[in-house]
């Protein structure tokens, strides 16, 4: 089958993924893999510019990579490859920072945050982050890239850097991508507060027990109004609520919706029901993440496999680039 286009997307290696990985990003590059040549890359490189130690860095890798295959991408259909397997990365990098004014790198809102968590660690690769991501996305040649909301600076500097490389060397090689937002591009983590993140330490992890589950569930925060059973609640501030009509048959939402509000549910026997759904929804990626979990080996030959298919791709760019650049073959 003829397939739309090409898709690219990465992901930093943090190891086993939450809910939030799941709903923000994983099942979007599930679902794109019917109608377009998907690459998906796990983004090491990209994890050194923030990291001060890398002594998990491959076990980060490898979780990451083996929830990616449960919860459905196909190594047959896609590609999934670590970044800096494909050496061609780094050559694609330094020549698109030729083109990459300073200033407007600084000016991102997403290196400011860097600065704002860490002013002790701002070095070049940080500043350079968001041309090594347009390196990713342009040596691919994607059409579209699936991102959470707060990548759209840097798909939009991808976009810019394509078109500054295309118009310097009088070239079209390179192809500016469109990006695909996820439908669900913040999910908040238990606190009921803050975007769910591991270092938050709020983040439900897909490949806990159904018992496990149950439990981190049963602490997340609902309506802060509603202190006792009896007192009406509001589902329309409480996260429970907003996950339920993710993992909940439209019949539950609705009696939910009518029941917080009148108190004739309270909010433990919510979390039960949710946890109850959310766990029959990731009964298969369990199963297929035990399966997958008893030969390691596989999945670093998907990896490997996934590297030498997707340096044909990058090889054959990097050969229209130099030739555009006018660097000798
Ligand atoms: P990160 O682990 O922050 O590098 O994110 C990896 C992918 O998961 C990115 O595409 C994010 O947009 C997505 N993601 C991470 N956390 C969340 C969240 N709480 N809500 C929605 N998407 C998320
Ligand atoms: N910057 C992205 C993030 O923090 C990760 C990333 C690196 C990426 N290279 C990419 C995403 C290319 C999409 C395409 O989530």
């Amino acid at each position: 089958m003829t397939k739309k286009g090409r898709v690219f997307s990465g992901a930093r290696p943090t190891g086993r993924q939450h809910l939030g990985n799941y709903l923000g990003a994983i099942r979007n590059y599930v679902a794109l893999q019917a109608d377009y040549d998907c690459v998906y890359c796990v983004v090491d490189l990209h994890a050194l510019t923030t990291m001060e130690t890398t002594r998990d860095l491959k076990n980060n890798t490898y979780e990451m990579a083996l929830d990616w295959l449960a919860a459905g991408i196909d190594p047959q259909e896609s590609i999934v490859f670590i970044q800096s397997q494909v050496r061609q990365i780094n050559e694609l990098f330094l020549i698109f920072s030729m083109v990459s004014p300073l200033g407007k790198l600084t000016d991102l809102p997403t290196f400011k945050e860097k600065v704002r968590q860490a002013p002790h660690n701002v070095n070049l690769g940080l500043v350079g982050y968001p041309v090594l991501m347009a390196a990713d996305i342009a040596l691919y040649k994607a059409d579209l890239v699936p991102v959470g909301i707060d990548q759209a600076p840097h798909i939009e500097y991808t976009r810019e850097t394509v078109r500054s490389f295309n118009y310097r060397y009088s070239t079209n090689v390179l192809v500016e991508p469109g990006m695909k937002v996820t439908e669900i591009p913040k999910v908040l983590g238990t606190d009921g507060q803050q975007k769910m993140s591991k270092s938050l330490n709020n983040h439900i992890e897909l490949a806990l027990t159904a018992e496990e589950t149950q439990k981190v569930v049963m602490t997340m925060v609902t309506d802060p109004q509603r202190a006792r059973r009896t007192d009406p609640g509001n589902p329309d501030v409480c996260n429970v609520f907003s996950l339920h009509k993710v993992f909940s048959s439209p019949e539950e939402v609705d009696t939910i919706n009518t029941e917080c509000r009148n108190a004739g549910i309270g909010c433990v026997d919510c979390k039960k029901l949710f946890a109850r759904n959310l766990n029959a929804h990731l009964a298969p990626f369990r199963e297929k993440r035990s399966a997958l979990a008893e030969k390691p080996d596989y999945i670093w030959d998907v990896l490997h496999d996934g590297a030498q298919r997707a340096g044909t791709i990058a090889e054959q760019t990097m050969q229209e680039v130099r030739a555009a650049v006018g660097l000798p073959e």
